[in-house]
């Protein structure tokens, strides 16, 4: 069974806590909660107050995903505030290891991720290691774009890996995420699926959440 991560981003952020516990209560396990500085990406979002806000509304597993210069600088922040898994991109700091050591000494998930266009390889010596790998299948800083279906490989590249090694990540994707690619993304060794638009801006949300829990490995 997959595991649907909704993205806050396309909440209602006026309705923040409603739209949150509208998607935990049709049974997401996750909220994706992205964070822009709008230096890494074009576009600002959310920081560790509204995180802290939001921890008491939920017992989700808040999956947060840093889209920040220099992560290693708001990690602590970002933990206190009630992190359960920290994502950082390998693009956005020289110290991938001090990230990922920050990040396991709150005693939390540490994930790494990548842009499209930084090869999947970069990602190798950390493998071992970390909680989660997730694959951007758009370029990050906006909602509702189309998904890159040439990110494919890098899945599938990322579950042989896993395989051969007996790693123990999971694979998770966002961006552009939707019915009609979910099944691949998941047959392609996909555990967890981040989904913005397709769950919020869907005419029924619970419905939505109950469609990419569904989805199988073959
Ligand atoms: C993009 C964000 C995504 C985004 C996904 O930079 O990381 O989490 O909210 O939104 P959709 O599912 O609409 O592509
Ligand atoms: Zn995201």
């Amino acid at each position: 069974m997959a595991i649907v991560a909704p993205s806050i981003l396309s909440a209602d952020f006026a309705n923040l806590e409603r739209d949150c516990k509208k998607v935990v209560d049709a049974g997401a396990a996750y909220l994706h909660i992205d964070v822009m500085d709008g230096m890494f990406v074009p576009n600002i979002t959310i920081g560790p107050c509204v995180v802290k806000s939001l921890r008491p509304t939920s017992n989700a597993v808040f999956d947060v995903h840093l889209m920040i210069e220099q992560p290693e600088r708001y990690i602590d922040e970002f933990a206190k505030a009630g992190a359960d898994i920290i994502t950082v991109h390998v693009e956005s700091t020289e110290n991938i290891q001090l990230c990922t050591d920050k990040i396991k000494a709150h005693g939390i998930r540490a994930a790494l991720t990548l842009k499209p266009g930084t090869p999947i390889e970069v990602t190798d010596p950390y493998l071992n290691q970390v909680d989660m790998i997730l694959v951007m299948t758009v370029e990050p800083g906006f909602g509702g774009q189309k998904f890159m279906p040439d990110m494919l490989p890098k899945v599938e590249w990322l579950d042989k890996q896993r395989t051969n090694h007996n790693y123990s990540y999971l694979i998770e994707v966002d961006g552009g995420v939707n019915s009609e690619n979910a099944r691949c993304l998941v047959d392609a060794g996909v555990d967890v699926l981040v989904a913005g638009s397709s769950v919020f801006c869907a005419k029924d949300i619970a419905q939505a959440v109950e469609f990419f829990n569904d989805v199988n490995r073959k």
